[in-house]
C-alpha cells in the first residue's frame, strides 16, 4: 500500500467515524418545538375540536358522556393525556372514533394530517398539555428485532403482524407505522398498552425498534411475501434459488451448440433433429 493510499484511508476511517456519531445523534428523539397557531388556524382548529372532539370530549375538555350514554375521559387536567397521546389517537385512527369508541378495532382515520396538527396545537394550548411531537432518527434494524422481541412481541406478534390477544385485548398491527407513530406509542403507552419511560427503552432503542419495524413492513410488500415466513424458511428458499441457479449453469455449459467445439469440426451433438437432416443432405458421401 503506498503512501497516499495510507493517507486516504485514514481520511476514509476519520469521515466514517464521523458520520457514524452523527447517525447516533439522529438516533435520539429532539424535542419539537410546542406549535403556536395564528388566529386564522386558531379559529379553524377550534371549529375541528368542536365538531370532532367536544361532542364527547366537551368543549372544556372535561369529559362526560358519549351521545349513546357511556363515560367519557377527560383531556384537560388528565394526567394521562399529553401532547404526543393527542397527536398518537388522531394518527392511528382511534380518535375520532369511526364506531364504537371503547372498540379499538375499528382504525378508520378520520382527520388528515393538516386537521390533526391544528386539533393538537389547539387542544396543547386551551387544556395546558404537557410533552411535545417527537422526531425519530436513523436507527438499527438489527438492534431494534431484539428490542422488540424482549418488549412488544408478546402482544403485537414477533413481526408486529398485531392481533394478538395481549393483556386480553386485541392489538394493531405496528407494521407500516411511521416512525413517529411509533415512538409516541412506546412512550404514551394508548389505552391498554403499557407506557416504557427511558430508563426501560431508550431513545435510541426507539429508533432501532422504528427502524425494524420499517423492514418489516418493506419486506412484507414483496410479491412473494417471504417476511410472513419465519426467517429460517425465508434463508431455505434463498439457498434453493441460488441452488437452481448453479444447476442451471451447468446444465447450460454442457450443451455443446452453445459452446462450440474448439476445433472447429461440428460434432453434430446438441444440433436439433432437422439441422442434423439438413448436415446429412448437404453431405451425403459421410
Ligand atoms: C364518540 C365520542 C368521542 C369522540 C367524538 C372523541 N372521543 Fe376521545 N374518547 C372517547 C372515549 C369513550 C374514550 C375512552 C375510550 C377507552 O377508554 O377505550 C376516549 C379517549 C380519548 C383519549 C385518551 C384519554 C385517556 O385518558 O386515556 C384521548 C387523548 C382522546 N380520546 C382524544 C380525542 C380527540 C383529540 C378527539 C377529536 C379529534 C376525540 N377524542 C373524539 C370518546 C370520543
Ligand atoms: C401488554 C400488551 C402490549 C405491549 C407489551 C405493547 N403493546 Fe403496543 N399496543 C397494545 C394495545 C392493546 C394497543 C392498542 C391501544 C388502543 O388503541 O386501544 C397498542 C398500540 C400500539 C401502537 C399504535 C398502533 C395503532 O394503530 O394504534 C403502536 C405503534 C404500538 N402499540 C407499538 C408497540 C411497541 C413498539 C411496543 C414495544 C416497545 C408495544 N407496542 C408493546 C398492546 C401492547
Amino acid at each position: 500500500m503506498s503512501r497516499r493510499h495510507r493517507a486516504l484511508l485514514g481520511w476514509a476511517v476519520v469521515v466514517a467515524a464521523g458520520v457514524a456519531s452523527l447517525m447516533a445523534q439522529l438516533g435520539r428523539p429532539a424535542v419539537a418545538q410546542t406549535e403556536q397557531l395564528t388566529s386564522a388556524e386558531r379559529t379553524r382548529a377550534g371549529i375541528i375540536y368542536a365538531s370532532q372532539c367536544a361532542t364527547c370530549h366537551g368543549a372544556e375538555g372535561t369529559g362526560g358522556v358519549t351521545p349513546a350514554g357511556d363515560p367519557v375521559p377527560a383531556l384537560a387536567g388528565n394526567p394521562d393525556v399529553t401532547v404526543p397521546y393527542v397527536d398518537l389517537v388522531m394518527r392511528v385512527g382511534r380518535m375520532p372514533p369511526a364506531g364504537d369508541p371503547y372498540d379499538n378495532r375499528s382504525r378508520e382515520v378520520l382527520l388528515d394530517a393538516e386537521q390533526r396538527r391544528l386539533v393538537t396545537a389547539y387542544v396543547a394550548e386551551e387544556f395546558d398539555l404537557g410533552g411535545s411531537v417527537p422526531t425519530v432518527g436513523e436507527g438499527n434494524p438489527v438492534t431494534g428485532r431484539e428490542v422488540f422481541a424482549a418488549n412488544c412481541a408478546q402482544c403485537h406478534g414477533s413481526s408486529g403482524a398485531g392481533g394478538v390477544a395481549g393483556a386480553g385485548a386485541w392489538t394493531p398491527p405496528v407494521v407500516n407505522k411511521d416512525p413517529v407513530t411509533i415512538a409516541e406509542a412506546i412512550r404514551v403507552g394508548p389505552f391498554q398498552m403499557p407506557g416504557f419511560n427511558n430508563q426501560q427503552i431508550t431513545d435510541a432503542e426507539i429508533a432501532d425498534i422504528a427502524a425494524f419495524l420499517e423492514v418489516v413492513s418493506e419486506e412484507a410488500g414483496t410479491p412473494a411475501g417471504l417476511v410472513e415466513l419465519n426467517p429460517v424458511y425465508a434463508s431455505g428458499f434463498a439457498a434453493l434459488f441460488v441452488g437452481i441457479v448453479v444447476i442451471s449453469l451447468f446444465i447450460i455449459a454442457g450443451r455443446p451448440k452453445w459452446f462450440p467445439d474448439p476445433s472447429g469440426q461440428p460434432t453434430g451433438r446438441g444440433l436439433s433433429r432437422r439441422q442434423r437432416k439438413a448436415r446429412a443432405e448437404q453431405e451425403p458421401a459421410a
